[in-house]
């Protein structure tokens, strides 16, 4: 069987895919995974992507025969999986490797914010550095203050855990509706906006959670607090976040996600109150190579007709489609 693997992979994971005895190709950095022609998409079993590249109906068209798609990732809003569960595909992802990563990057973020890191070292770097003052640079502490996390899954909790450890006093919101049983009060939207001082966001993008952050949202906030997103662009307007960044509403924010990624709003680039990282949330040597070998591992259990626990649509399991699959390849 023949894997496409969109991106050489840290960990030369590619070997290790073939020393199970499939076949992996590599897609040149220089072509789109949309631009590979039907003849070639045909032959693919299998599908390793990245959460940047759009899997859509169209290109599940093209790539008629796979039996199996890993994204390396844990967000799959760039997947039509209901498309995929149709087609008896399943999908895995990349979960509970990247919580710590993911959550120290918000905690960053959050330090980076409260302590004007960003301003600071502008300053310093600017030559403008002339001696220490009482009230250079003056940021605030995050004993006492009150972090809104809106997403209480694996990473939410794992920022929550850090947080407190900061002396911040935690509150949440699941737009799911979930209401996990854990040691922190779950407050409703309105309140999760109004009371916190910083507001991380931690939830998938999906319908629901698209453009969760517009205007009126983000007026709702407590004067002078700060957003942080480290899951998905889309969840926040980002015109109007850098309207009420401008306006002085918002203090600071910290981004590590972009509605149009990799495109940046302009304006954001011009803030010096704005932290913006290139989506590295989970960049860490540890995390991206056991990243790879679940990916791995997966595509390769999923080629062998095997259901593992990281499938996203584990429906699948139950169609026609999928069980006539297995036991005509099997
Ligand atoms: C990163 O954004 C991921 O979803 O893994
Ligand atoms: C959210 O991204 C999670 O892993 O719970």
């Amino acid at each position: 069987m023949r894997i496409l693997m969109t991106y050489n992979l840290p960990g030369n994971v590619a070997e290790y895919i073939r020393s199970h005895g499939f076949e992996v190709d590599i897609l040149d950095e220089k072509v789109n995974l949309c631009d590979v022609s039907e003849e070639l998409a045909q032959t693919y079993d299998g599908l390793i992507c990245l959460l940047s590249e759009v899997i859509d109906k169209k290109l599940l068209d093209k790539f008629r025969n796979l039996k199996g798609i890993a994204v390396y990732a844990v967000g799959y809003n760039n997947i039509d999986i209901r498309s995929c569960t149709e087609l008896g595909i399943p999908v895995v992802n990349t979960p509970d490797v990247l919580t710590d990563a993911t959550a120290d990057i918000a905690i960053t973020l959050i330090l980076m914010a409260m302590r004007r890191i960003n301003e600071a070292q502008n300053y310093l770097r600017a030559g403008k550095f002339d001696g220490w003052k009482p009230d250079l640079l003056l940021g605030r502490d995050l004993k006492g203050k009150i972090l809104g996390i809106l997403g209480m899954g694996r990473i939410g909790k794992a920022v929550a855990k850090r947080a407190e450890a900061f002396g911040m006093k935690i509150i949440y919101n699941t737009k799911s509706g979930v209401k996990p049983e854990l040691p922190w009060p779950y407050v409703s939207f309105e309140t999760l906006l109004k009371e916190s001082d910083v507001l991380s966001i931690h939830t998938p993008l999906t319908d629901l959670t698209r453009h969760l952050l517009t205007k009126k949202e983000l007026l709702q906030m407590k004067k002078g607090s700060i957003l942080i997103n480290t899951a998905r662009g889309p969840i926040v307007d980002e015109s109007a976040l850098v309207e009420v960044l401008k306006e002085g509403h918002l203090s600071a924010a910290g981004l590590d996600v972009y509605e149009e990624e990799p495109k940046i709003h302009p304006e954001l680039l011009k803030l010096e109150n704005v932290i913006l990282l290139p989506h590295i949330g989970s960049a860490t040597i540890e995390t991206r190579t056991k990243m790879a070998y679940i990916v791995a591992n997966s595509i390769i259990q999923v080629l062998l007709g095997e259901k593992p626990t990281n499938t996203v649509n584990s429906e699948v399991y139950k169609t026609e489609r999928w069980k006539n699959l297995w036991k005509n390849n099997i």
